[in-house]
């Protein structure tokens, strides 16, 4: 399971607490932040990864950003890309 992530931004993005969203006593409820790259509201996790669950291991994909269609775009070599950090592609 691994997917390829284009970010264009160079910049960092802010989190204003104020905003993060509480409970009924006022107090700070968990907020996700997205792990799999394809939140259309990253970083927040915005439950997209769910279309990641079904990637076979090994594959590598890309996301349309738009559509969120997917498709493969080479392998992934786990081993390789533990060793360096990377995806391996
Ligand atoms: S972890 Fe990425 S959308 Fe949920």
């Amino acid at each position: 399971m691994a997917r390829r992530v284009v970010f264009h931004a160079a910049a960092s993005v802010k989190l204003d607490p104020s905003q993060f969203p509480r409970d009924e006593h006022g107090n700070l409820k968990p907020i996700s932040l997205c792990a799999c790259g394809v939140s259309q509201k990253f970083p927040i996790c915005d439950g997209t990864h769910k279309r990641c669950k079904d990637e076979t291991p090994g594959v590598l994909y890309e996301y349309d950003p738009v559509t969120l269609e997917r498709r493969e775009v080479g392998v992934c070599d786990v081993a390789r890309a533990d060793a360096s950090g990377g995806s391996g592609a």
